[in-house]
């Protein structure tokens, strides 16, 4: 009994950890000045990127946060953010999971 608390405790715990790691990540990455869940800033919201990658692949999205892009969303570019490339994969399989 002791050991299946244990296991769900931990189990929880982990389940918690990666949805704040993933907001973590886009602050850690300085992503939120330019993008958040729902306001539109400089770039489209987390939303609109689900919305419009929806059933995409995380390798394709990741790829795109590394190198930027233009003229999906407007006229704004995303300057390429080669510092976010460690976390790139974590971040697209967050955005593709809202
Ligand atoms: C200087 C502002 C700025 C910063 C900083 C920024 N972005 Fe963007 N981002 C944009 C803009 C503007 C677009 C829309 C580009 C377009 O229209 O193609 C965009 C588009 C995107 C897209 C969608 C790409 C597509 O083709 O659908 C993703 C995903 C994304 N950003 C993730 C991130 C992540 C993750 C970070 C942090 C590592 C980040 N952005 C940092 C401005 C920014």
């Amino acid at each position: 009994m002791k050991a299946l608390t244990a296991a769900l405790t931990a189990a929880a715990l982990l389940m918690a950890g990666s949805a704040l790691a993933s907001e973590d990540l886009v602050k850690k990455n300085a992503c939120i000045g330019c993008h958040d869940m729902s306001a539109k800033k400089v770039g489209p919201t987390w939303k609109d990127i689900a919305a419009k990658h929806k059933g995409g692949k995380v390798e394709e999205l990741a790829a795109k946060i590394v190198s930027g892009g233009k003229g999906v969303y407007g006229k704004i570019p995303m300057p390429p953010q080669p510092k976010a490339q460690a976390d790139s994969a974590a971040i697209a399989k967050w955005i593709l999971s809202l």
